[in-house]
């Protein structure tokens, strides 16, 4: 595999995802930074992109995707690899908090965080997988969260989402090894990007109403991430740092955390207990099924 990889990132306007693409085509990989919008809403974040790619040179490419849209996931990726011949890296990062209590989130709320949480890298994985079968190697990045791991009280369905994200990647980790893609989770903890401004509220207010002093618990959860968060570079630098570790050495799951909550327990027991279960199916990791031959060849 060619070291200089092609990167498409979701949700490139703001946050991690800019600066994703800024780290990775700074270290010469070829970024695709997809964002909603491009010419409308997010014009001037479009523009910031293409300004700063075209002042430093960097081989950054500005594409339209809204990961809830199937078709404009598709366009995308066509069009990624119309352009560069190829799509290396998939990071999974567009995603936002819905915070509130959970009886006072609707249904309608939750349907939409998890249409974008959770079944969109389910569509932008399903649209580049055939590439990357067909170039018998890719990486899948998932941008999950520490509460992918740990439930903060008021971020159940949030949670949710990123739990649900969490068991897809470690799923498509097992049956893809055998073709030479990985899937790999980033757990970041608390960072200060514009998620904590972009924080969609529960709508019920006469549920929340009902609540007395719990309802008061969002806000202190919200003051206590937003005021103890870190400098976003180093998730940057942790997902430069994965899609440069060769093939075959990655690890399953990244936290990168200001404080661990304990995560890095979770995932060292979780490693143990899932070669357990995988054991009790007959299919240790080291067996043909799960690192051996790409089914249809075996
Ligand atoms: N910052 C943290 O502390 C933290 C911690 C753990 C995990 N995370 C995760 O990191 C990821 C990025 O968040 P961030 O912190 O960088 O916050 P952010 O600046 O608010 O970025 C969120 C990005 O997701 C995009 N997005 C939302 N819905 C989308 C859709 N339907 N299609 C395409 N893009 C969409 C937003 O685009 P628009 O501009 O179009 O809205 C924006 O670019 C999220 O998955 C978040 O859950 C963040």
């Amino acid at each position: 595999m060619n070291s200089k990889q092609v990167v498409l990132i979701t949700g490139s306007s703001t946050g991690f995802g800019k600066l994703f693409a800024d780290t990775l085509a700074r270290n010469g990989h070829t970024v695709f930074a997809t964002m909603r919008d491009p010419g409308g809403r997010n014009a001037k974040n479009a523009s910031e992109i293409r300004t700063l790619a075209e002042k430093d040179s960097l081989p950054i490419y500005v594409l339209e995707l809204d990961v809830t849209d199937d078709a404009s996931v598709e366009r995308a990726v066509d069009a990624a690899v119309a352009k560069a011949g190829r799509v290396d890296v998939a990071i999974n990062n567009a995603g936002y908090v819905v915070s509130g209590l959970a009886e006072a989130v609707t249904t309608e709320q939750a349907q939409r965080l998890i249409d974008t949480n959770f079944l969109g890298p389910v569509r932008v994985n399903r649209s580049v997988l055939p590439h990357m079968r067909r170039q018998r190697s890719g990486l899948l990045i998932h941008i999950s969260s520490a509460a992918g791991r740990v439930i903060a009280p008021s971020m159940g369905f949030y949670c949710a989402s990123k739990f649900a994200l969490e068991a897809l990647a470690e799923a498509y980790s097992y049956k893809l090894a055998a073709q030479g893609i990985e899937s790999v989770i980033v757990e970041p903890g608390q960072y200060v990007t514009p998620v904590f401004g972009n924080i969609v509220t529960a709508a019920d207010e006469a549920r929340t109403n009902t609540y007395g002093a719990v309802k008061q618990i969002p806000a202190k959860i919200n003051a206590a991430l937003s005021s103890t968060a870190g400098n976003a570079q180093e998730v940057a630098d942790a997902v430069l740092r994965t899609i440069e570790t060769p093939a075959g050495e990655k690890q399953l799951r990244y936290l990168v955390s200001p404080q661990s909550f304990g995560v890095d327990e979770i995932n060292a027991l979780s490693k143990r207990v899932q070669a357990n279960v995988l054991e009790a199916f007959g299919l240790a990791a080291d067996t043909k099924f799960l690192k051996g031959k790409a089914v249809g060849s075996v």
